[in-house]
């Protein structure tokens, strides 16, 4: 029998004795209302499993009974819905025995997943000790790391943590180096915890270096014709390593959907800059509608069908680099729309952290040690998307119009939101011109108020536009344009060789259209 096989059994052979499912515990965190927590174990298969939550020394507050399935040995219930609050206790009973978890808060659980963007931990971060230090002020924000696993086979439950549920402490946040606990998903809790007032749970299931074919179902990647290529594993040979398609999502992410969200963040894409690349505006989307599905099915509809979803757009890697992967895997990942939330991508936020460049990180440029300012940027977006505080401003401005003079070749781009102009950056905007080869520097000229004046002298037809299209695109928060909050104008690739159909404009003027566009339509 292949050792997958044998892995994915090991709960259910123990299934006689009761127990709760792995990734619960003494200080979790549950999801609170509107959705019930979900909760499950094993039991003797055809028993009844009694579940009771009380708080103050054995006051029970709710029962539930649920019977033992066979033959997987499992037991699963949803409890009534809670308010946040705590701490309560939860106790499991079959026949004369009993498990109690202990410390229980009620409040939002996020899983945050990745690559080693989001497994760098708090002690390799900037200000580390400060930070470290700051984690005894926050016992109401819960962590849980996932160990890496990998799996053929979709498994039920977790083979292994690195860290069951925990108070943070100085000690399990910096624990090593990429190992536990994520500084994105610490700082992205603490931020919700200041903002909400209320428990926050975090589930953090990432590894390096993994491209997301690996974190995919092959539902997913077959919605993206990545399925052919991926060389399955026949079975009975050894599991392939962690950049086999699925192998993660199977064992780290699948067995985790049970247990009610409230929402996903995640950081990866580095991996895929050089893998898939071009596929990735379709691999992303599909990966998060697929995520939403699963998670919304095994909760019994408990996590909500469009979980809200996070992400960090890729930071930069190699200062003097040419080449562009990095450029276009930023693009795939707005679905090529250059925006989130959008059409493709619905419910989602982003943070741009191509300003944030690092390039003596001791972990390799490739690991840029702000990671306050990259948590500060996702959550203004989980607020504004997640939790709907519509104050809360957290995309950078992007242009929506653009009037082109013909005789003088200046270009307005007006855009959504005041501009800053931090730095005068002559290379930051390009035009993709008529009769010439490549793309040259349309220089930044003039910002006011929401415009910005580009200069076009000697293109005849302007067929593309990109802003911020770099490896390294700049200094450490010194792009061109910002927004008065201080949020980065987005990288954008737009085609403009179409003017706007019946726009009125004075002789000379010429309004075009600012349509996305994709690397290979230029
Ligand atoms: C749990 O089991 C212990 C014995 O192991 C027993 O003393 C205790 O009363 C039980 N608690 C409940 C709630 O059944
Ligand atoms: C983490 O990496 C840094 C930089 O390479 C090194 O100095 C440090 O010893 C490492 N820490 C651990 C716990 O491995
Ligand atoms: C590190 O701490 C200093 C001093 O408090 C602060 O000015 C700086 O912004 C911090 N850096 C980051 C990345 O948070
Ligand atoms: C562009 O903006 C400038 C002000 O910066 C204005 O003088 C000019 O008329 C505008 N041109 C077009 C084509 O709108």
């Amino acid at each position: 029998m292949a050792a997958w096989v044998l892995l994915a059994l090991a709960p259910v052979a123990a299934g006689a004795v009761l127990s709760f499912a792995s990734y619960y515990g003494d200080h979790m965190v549950l999801q609170q209302a509107p959705a019930g927590a979900v909760v499950w174990g094993y039991g003797e298969p055809g028993a009844t499993v009694s579940l009771a939550l009380s708080r103050d020394a054995g006051i029970i507050i709710m029962k539930k009974l649920v019977t033992v399935k066979g033959p997987s040995g499992t037991w699963m219930t949803v409890l009534d819905p809670m308010d946040h609050g705590g701490p309560y206790e939860l106790t499991a009973t079959q026949g004369l025995e009993n498990v109690t978890l202990e410390d229980i808060y009620f409040g939002d659980v996020w899983l945050c997943s990745g690559q080693s963007n989001m497994a760098m931990t708090v002690l390799q971060v900037a200000n580390a000790s400060q930070e470290l230090a700051a984690a005894a002020r926050y016992p109401l924000v819960r962590l849980l790391a996932v160990a890496p696993a990998r799996s053929d086979v979709e498994l039920q439950d977790l083979q292994r943590l690195d860290l069951p549920w925990a108070v943070p402490t100085a000690a399990n946040l910096g624990h090593g180096n990429f190992s536990y606990f994520s500084a994105v998903c610490w700082l992205l809790g603490r931020a919700l915890y200041d903002a909400r007032q209320y428990p926050v749970g975090l589930v953090e299931a990432a590894w390096g270096g993994t491209p997301i074919e690996a974190w995919s179902s092959p539902r997913a990647l077959r919605a993206c014709g990545l399925l052919e290529d991926t060389g399955r594993v026949p079975p009975g040979q050894p599991v392939g390593g962690p950049q086999t398609p699925s192998v993660l999502w199977n064992a780290m992410i699948h067995p985790l959907l049970r247990m009610a969200l409230r929402g996903l963040a995640w950081y990866q894409g580095e991996a895929n800059a050089f893998l898939h690349r071009e596929q990735y505006s379709c691999s992303f989307p599909a990966l998060i509608a697929d995520w939403r599905r699963a998670a919304h099915a095994a909760s019994a509809g408990q996590s909500q069908p469009l979980l809200p979803f996070g992400f960090v757009q890729l930071s930069t890697y190699r200062r003097q680099s040419p080449d562009d992967s990095f450029a276009r895997l930023r693009w795939h990942q707005t679905a090529d729309l250059g925006v989130v939330p959008n059409a493709r991508m619905p419910n989602t936020f982003m943070a741009v952290a191509m300003d944030l460049g690092d390039e003596h990180s001791p972990y390799g440029s490739i690991h840029p040690r702000d990671k306050q300012t990259v948590a500060y940027r996702l959550q203004l977006g989980a607020r504004a998307v997640a939790y709907g505080e519509k104050a809360v401003v957290f995309q950078g401005p992007y242009p929506t119009r653009a009037l082109l003079d013909v005789t003088t070749g200046l270009l307005n781009l007006t855009y959504s939101q005041e501009l800053v102009w931090r730095r005068r950056d002559t290379l930051a905007f390009e035009v993709c011109c008529s009769g010439r080869r490549g793309w040259v520097p349309a220089p930044l000229l003039a910002v006011g108020s929401r415009r910005a004046t580009l200069a076009l002298a000697g293109c005849g037809l302007a067929l593309g536009l990109r802003y911020a299209w770099a490896e390294w695109p700049c200094e450490y928060q010194a792009c061109a344009l910002y927004n008065s909050q201080g949020l980065p104008a987005p990288p954008f690739l737009l085609d403009t060789s179409r003017e706007a159909p019946g726009t009125a404009q004075p002789a000379g003027i010429k309004e075009l259209l600012l349509l996305p566009s994709s690397p290979g339509g230029l």
